[in-house]
């Protein structure tokens, strides 16, 4: 029997797009995502080959996931990713592809992700001051920007940039992001602190609420109401007389679970319905024990069916134990 109806939850989302973890691992350790010095990751051995990974995209896609993301993690800390890229932008019905990194190893890469299918890129950054991206991440400002520019000379379109603002550390560099986006042609997104783990519930005492922000960019700039295609959570405006494209991400302040579209498959081959609950559903097993392909089909369809109506951030921030790291943003 053909199985290709489309996959909708019971609350009647269509799941149409997929974020695909591809390591855990991430050579930075941004305050709200991982603690200092976090070693904890998962074993290279315990992560869906390259194979497995491809046959739970293609029979996703079958049931009309048109989109996928790769994610982290750095997805860039995992070896061969254009390998895995083209593998995927050669299956029937996936036709957008996407990476989210934190560019510190995009530099390299870029070309050949490019040449390999991925359209589009998002680009984690919360600020352009050098001290303060190391006081954040632990990492070296110079190797993102080097990465941005060479992803851009590349023909990477559009590159968003993702900026988690947070009270006090970076939220006086809003208007300076705006700058640098407009500047060099980038998206601008901002991103609500979520309390995911013990360090994003830490970070979430910086937490600002985007509506605040916005009212402070409105005092500078004409924002008109935007639209900007792909089907995410983020809400755009376009700031008047200019290209520019600014989106609010606002899991907190105004959440959007009621129009979610996705499902996260981890590293280690676990689906995760929900960002911000603790249901998982693991794949990886019942691969290696030898299941046909209806029977992939079968857990699939399973798996959404269990997907939660939303996130409880608000009501119980203290649930929320994994690490966004390990489920990729
Ligand atoms: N809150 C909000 N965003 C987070 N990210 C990681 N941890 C958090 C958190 N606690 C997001 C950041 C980063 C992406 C990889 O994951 O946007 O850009
Ligand atoms: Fe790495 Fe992204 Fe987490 Fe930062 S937010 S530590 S770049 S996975």
């Amino acid at each position: 029997m053909q199985d290709n109806t489309p996959l909708i939850d019971p609350f009647g989302r269509n799941i149409e797009y997929l974020r695909l973890s591809v390591t855990d691992r991430c050579d930075l350790r941004c305050s709200y995502c991982l603690p200092k010095g976090f070693k904890d990751f998962s074993e290279p051995a315990e992560w869906l080959s390259f194979a497995e990974i491809t046959r739970v995209v293609a029979a996703f896609a079958q049931l009309g996931v048109r989109r996928v993301r790769i994610t982290g993690g750095e997805p860039l800390v995992r070896k061969d990713i254009p390998t895995l890229v083209a593998q995927l932008a050669a299956l029937p019905g996936v036709d957008d592809l996407s990476l989210s990194t934190n560019a510190t190893r995009l530099a390299k890469q870029a070309a050949e992700l490019k040449q390999a299918g991925i359209s589009r890129i998002n680009v984690s950054l919360d600020t352009l001051q050098p001290e303060r991206f190391k006081a954040i991440t632990g990492g070296q400002l110079d190797k993102v920007i080097h990465g941005l520019m060479t992803a851009k000379a590349a023909g990477l379109s559009p590159i968003k940039i993702n900026m988690v603002v947070m009270k006090g550390v970076n939220d006086d560099e809003v208007e300076a992001m705006v700058n640098f986006c407009l500047e060099h042609g980038f998206t601008l997104r901002f991103i609500e602190t979520m309390p995911m783990g013990d360090t994003g519930r830490e970070a979430s005492k910086q937490y600002i609420s985007l509506q605040d922000v916005r009212a402070r960019l409105e005092s500078h700039y004409e924002l008109v109401p935007g639209v900007m295609p792909g089907g995410g959570p983020a809400r755009y405006v376009r700031v008047a007389g200019t290209e520019l494209r600014i989106g609010f991400i606002t899991p907190i302040s105004q959440h959007f679970c009621e129009t979610c579209n996705r499902v996260r498959l981890s590293a280690e081959g676990t689906l995760h319905m929900c960002l911000g609950q603790d249901d998982s559903y693991s794949l990886r097993d019942r691969l290696r024990a030898g299941i046909s392909d209806s029977e992939l089909l079968a857990h699939l369809r399973h798996a959404v069916s269990l997907k939660p109506e939303r996130h409880e951030f608000k009501e119980y921030p203290g649930q929320m134990v994994r690490f966004m790291s390990s489920t990729g943003g």
